[in-house]
């Protein structure tokens, strides 16, 4: 199966690979999902799994997507004053999915090092932490994205992609040797 990758923006289409982001966002969290499905029968979740999503989507998302967005968000809020105080609260929830997810990783490493983690805590952490994500990233596609790809000119997508400087996609295996090899091996198992 081909493996659908967080992109570089392409300044053809940057929205287009914004949505893109997105879609791959969506997919690991369909993951988490399963995991926390995983609870309400009683058997127990692959932590390892969950672990590897969490840090993932903090090294690429926390980390090179949501700084880029508030770029662009600062840039959208210019042309479009009627989006401002949404801008600023999708802008805020970057602080709180950062969070959120350090709170679920602190949790699921407690679980792997064997600490006396609650299993209720570390499911009502990742129950929010999906819902959390969803919302925001649903808000986004819809509310956006479009918008953006209407009023933003290609200075400010180059501004946007340089917020971050480009790295390689940690999932891919460069850069980071093995560590995100059984995550991969699930990505590949989902489609
Ligand atoms: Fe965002
Ligand atoms: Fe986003």
């Amino acid at each position: 199966m081909e493996r659908a990758q967080p992109a570089e923006r392409p300044a053809a289409n940057p929205a287009e690979a914004w949505r893109t982001e997105h879609a791959y966002f969506r997919r690991l969290l369909r993951l988490l999902q399963r995991e926390v499905d995983v609870f309400h029968t009683g058997e127990k979740p692959n932590y390892e799994l969950m672990l590897d999503i969490i840090s993932y989507l903090h090294e690429f998302s926390d980390r090179v997507h949501h700084p880029r967005e508030d770029v662009a968000f600062a840039r959208l809020a210019q042309r479009c004053p009627e989006l401002e105080l949404e801008l600023a609260r999708l802008r805020q929830e970057h602080g709180v999915i950062a969070r959120a997810g350090e709170t679920l990783r602190d949790l699921l490493s407690g679980v792997l090092g064997d600490a006396l983690v609650k299993r209720a805590e570390v499911e009502v952490a990742a129950a929010m932490y999906l819902v959390y994500y969803g919302n925001h990233i649903a808000k986004e596609d819809e509310d956006i994205v479009g918008r953006a790809a209407q009023v933003l000119d290609a200075a400010d997508w180059e501004a946007v992609r340089a917020a971050v400087p480009a790295q390689p996609d940690p999932l891919s295996g460069q850069g980071s040797g093995e560590r995100y090899r059984a995550l991969r091996h699930h990505i590949a198992l989902e489609s």
